[in-house]
């Protein structure tokens, strides 16, 4: 292994039309590690997730993951490297027309890496994994709730055993409870898989549990990249309104004590 950052960032620069959503924007993020990415709505985090996968073209700067341009190579060579990262949507983004079952096994049919029968396995593993029933494989999307639809994105991003995993927004729209058990799943992941995690996430008790470095888009780059401590002792407008505000504060303690 190398010690190349499993993303980096460089220069980066998007617009759209006229608005520039990122000008010169700079990331590094070392294997192993939980980056939260921060920033007010519209800052750019989704643009920036999407551009780390390779969906979207930055106007101006590069992307590199493990070492490597996204786009170095022939196609072999990129369709080894798209095996090594995945992304949970927003919204979920599970197709809504197929099954659990069949939304996991997508991944592992497309990729041709498994037969019908290792993806029978691999599916029940990967369902396990995310803390659903093997019952729940035949359930359509629209039979499912927030949560469950939230880990089966999840169960299908791991099903060709990533090494890097992109989740925006992973908790949003779940209660507390739902919330912390699904904290809770990612933090045994990384432990157990050693992922590397790049997280968006509004929410403080999330960002506190999980992050080992808080990145800041703010002004069009990363405004700031350190530990929540550090981060949280800075005067920028946006942090200060951000971490310091007393529901802010609470939710941090409650992430520590967890
Ligand atoms: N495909 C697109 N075409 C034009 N503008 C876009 C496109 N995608 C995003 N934008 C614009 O880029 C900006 C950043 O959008 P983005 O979705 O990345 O924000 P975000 O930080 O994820 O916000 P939120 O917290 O609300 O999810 C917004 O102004 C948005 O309107
Ligand atoms: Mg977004």
């Amino acid at each position: 292994m190398s010690a190349a950052p499993v993303v980096s960032l460089r220069g980066l620069s998007t617009r759209f039309g006229t608005n520039w959503v990122h000008k010169g924007l700079d990331l590094d993020v070392a294997a192993g590690e939980v980056v939260s990415l921060v920033g007010g709505s519209g800052s750019g985090k989704t643009t920036l997730l999407r551009q780390i996968v390779g969906l979207l073209q930055p106007t101006e700067g590069t992307v590199a993951l493990f070492g490597e341009p996204l786009f170095a190579g022939n196609r072999a060579a990129q369709k080894l490297r798209r095996r090594r990262f995945a992304m949970c949507f927003q919204q979920g983004a599970l197709f809504s027309a197929l099954t659990v079952y069949d939304n996991i096994a997508f991944p592992l049919r497309e990729s041709r890496v498994a037969s019908e029968d290792e993806i029978r396995d691999l599916v029940a593993l990967k369902l396990g994994m995310v803390e659903l029933q093997p019952e729940h494989a035949a359930l359509m999307p629209a039979e499912l709730s927030g949560g469950m639809i939230k880990r089966v994105a999840l169960a299908r991003a791991l099903a060709l055993e990533p090494e890097l995993l992109l989740l925006d927004e992973p908790t949003a729209g779940l209660d507390p409870t739902r919330s912390a058990a699904f904290v809770e799943l990612v933090k045994d992941l990384q432990r157990q898989l050693g992922l590397t995690v790049v997280l968006v996430t509004h929410d403080l008790d999330t960002l506190a549990a999980l992050s080992s470095r808080v990145a800041v888009l703010a002004e069009k780059k990363i405004l700031a990249y350190d530990t929540l401590d550090a981060i949280m002792k800075l005067e920028h407008p946006f942090i200060q309104e951000f971490f310091l505000s007393e529901r802010s504060a609470r939710a941090l303690e409650r992430g520590r004590g967890a």
